[in-house]
């Protein structure tokens, strides 16, 4: 059984690989977790998990639809346990902070129209990963990342993502499952990903 799920909606990787970060570290402060594709959520029975997360990418300004499908399908559940949502985007890479903030007001925008307010947001930034695009799709991006003054050396992928950041998000979403549960996972931790699944 997993307590935790971490799931996310990714277009070429990156969200996955924090996902998967995320994962690991709930692991290692205690409940089982496990990054599970957004697409693959049906064939898990939400109703015994602790808390959940999602995560998912920003593509020409929009998330990706099944994410709006997800929280559709598990509102109800969703409102009863800690929940945290991260987004992954370059804007939130910036470094003019007013772009940074315009990236969380978007959030705060999406989750008030998908009607969903999670324990836990955060905003993420993301990767330029010339090496998964398409031909044409790293070339938009090559002349996109100029204008921004992003790296333009498309033989290699660009990752800005912080994560001290992202590994505090995961210990801060423990920290409210135990809140909710009244459990503590203290001295539980080093046992990690090894632990057999319930
Ligand atoms: C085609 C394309 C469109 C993108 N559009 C946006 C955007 O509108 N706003 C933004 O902040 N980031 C945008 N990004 C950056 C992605 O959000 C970022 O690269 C993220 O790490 C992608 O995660 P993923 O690999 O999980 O999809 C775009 C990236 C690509 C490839």
């Amino acid at each position: 059984m997993i307590d935790i799920p971490v799931f996310y909606a990714s277009h070429h990787g990156h969200t996955r690989r924090i996902a998967e970060f995320v994962a690991s570290e709930i692991w290692q402060n205690g409940y089982v977790s496990k990054a599970v594709d957004i697409k693959s959520s049906r064939d898990l029975d939400m109703t015994r998990t602790k808390a959940a997360v999602v995560g998912a990418s920003l593509l020409a300004g929009r998330y990706p639809r099944p994410l709006a499908r997800f929280i559709q399908q598990h509102r109800r559940l969703l409102s009863r346990q800690p929940t945290g949502f991260f987004s992954v985007s370059m804007l939130a890479a910036s470094e003019d902070p007013d772009i940074r903030m315009d990236a969380v007001k978007d959030i705060d925008l999406y989750l008030r129209d998908a009607t969903w307010q999670p324990t836990l947001r955060a905003s993420f930034a993301g990767a330029l990963t010339y090496t998964q695009y398409s031909w044409p799709v790293r070339m938009m991006m090559r002349r996109l990342a100029q204008r921004s003054g992003d790296p333009t050396d498309i033989s290699r992928d660009h990752v800005f993502t912080d994560w001290n950041v992202v590994r505090e998000y995961a210990r801060t979403m423990v920290r409210a499952t135990e809140a909710r549960t009244g459990e503590s996972q203290k001295g539980r931790g080093d046992v990690g990903p090894m632990r057999s699944i319930r």
